[in-house]
């Protein structure tokens, strides 16, 4: 089986190209830059340019899924630019390998794409499944609904869409986990604002093996790629904290210092949702990390 990844270069498609070689499934990749292109027997890189339309059309070669994880960052200031490649980097490169594919006899059936848990509506008590349809009124709410927008339109070429509402993935190096860390290291670590908004988040691992297992499984729809089991601020820096060995001895940072530093990006810390993973197991998929704690100490070992 060989699949096609968007954005294979990034923090969750390097950890998602182990495990589908794990699953002895061959990857294709598109990237923008042509340095990263590599050519192996089982991971071959093809270039494409989504902004002027420039894509290999080898890429889709004995391909059968594409896992659409391209995407610009958001944890670069929000500018009124750069919010619009926010959604670009999301829209145009879909739309690209639509046409593509809308244009070419290939034998691609199945389109999964990431997506993100922001759809929802902040919530200190609401617990959020699949079957929601309420949208949070952020910025990054618009983001998720144009991104699962331009996934949608992959049904008209009757393939099966998956859409993956991605919690906070923890990894080692990169994302909000060395985020998090790194004040508690340095003895100055604090919740933020209240504390007690959600932090819904999954392991670098397990969010890997979620697309091997919607890969393998060929499922459609949307599934929520959160750990079962979502923690507040509150209990992550203590958690965190207590596995440093590090006091906790200032107080919340106030959510009006983080909106002064950060402007409309402090929803990313401030708001929150609490998410079901329930769909996810019920399709019988099986959690590494169930708990924080576990998923920490891996992460600190
Ligand atoms: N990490 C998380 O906590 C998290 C949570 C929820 C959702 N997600 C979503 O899951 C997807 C993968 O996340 P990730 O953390 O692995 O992302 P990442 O490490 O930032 O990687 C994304 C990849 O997208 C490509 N890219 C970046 N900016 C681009 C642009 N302006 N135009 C076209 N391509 C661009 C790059 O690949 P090339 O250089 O090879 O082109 C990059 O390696 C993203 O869409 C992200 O929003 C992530």
């Amino acid at each position: 089986m060989k699949v096609l990844i968007t954005g294979a270069t990034g923090l969750i498609g390097t950890q998602l190209t182990k495990e589908c070689h794990n699953a002895g499934i061959s990857v294709n990749y598109l990237t923008t830059s042509k340095k990263k292109i590599e050519n192996k027997p089982n991971y071959k890189g093809f270039y494409w340019n989504p902004y002027k339309e420039e894509i290999d059309p080898d890429a889709f070669t004995d391909v059968t899924t594409i896992i659409n994880l391209v995407g610009a960052t958001i944890s670069k200031r929000w500018t009124k630019s750069y919010k619009k490649t926010i959604i670009e980097s999301r829209t145009q490169t879909a739309n690209l390998i639509f046409k593509t594919l809308k244009n070419n006899k290939t034998s691609v059936r199945h389109f999964i794409s990431a997506s993100g848990v922001s759809i929802y509506p902040n919530s200190e008590s609401r617990l959020y499944t699949e079957e929601d349809t309420a949208v949070d009124d952020t910025f990054l709410a618009e983001v998720v609904q144009k991104w699962e927008a331009s996934a949608d339109q992959f049904k008209k070429l009757d393939m099966r869409v998956a859409k993956v509402r991605t919690g906070v993935v923890l990894a080692e190096e990169e994302g909000a986990f060395p985020k998090l860390l790194k004040p508690i290291e340095k003895g100055f670590g604090a919740p933020l604002g209240s504390g007690k908004q959600w932090l819904s988040w999954i392991h670098i691992d397990d969010i890997a093996c979620v697309y091997v297992h919607i890969i393998k499984n060929g499922l459609r729809g949307i599934y929520n790629a959160t750990a079962p089991n979502p923690v507040t601020n509150e209990k992550m820096t203590r958690k965190i904290a207590s596995y440093l060995n590090k006091d906790l001895w200032l107080p919340n940072v106030p959510g009006f210092v983080l909106r002064l530093i950060l402007g409309e990006m402090a929803v990313l810390v401030l708001k929150g949702q609490l998410v079901s993973s329930k769909k996810l197991e019920e399709s019988g998929f099986e959690f590494r990390y169930v708990n924080v704690a576990p998923a920490i100490k891996n992460l600190l070992k």
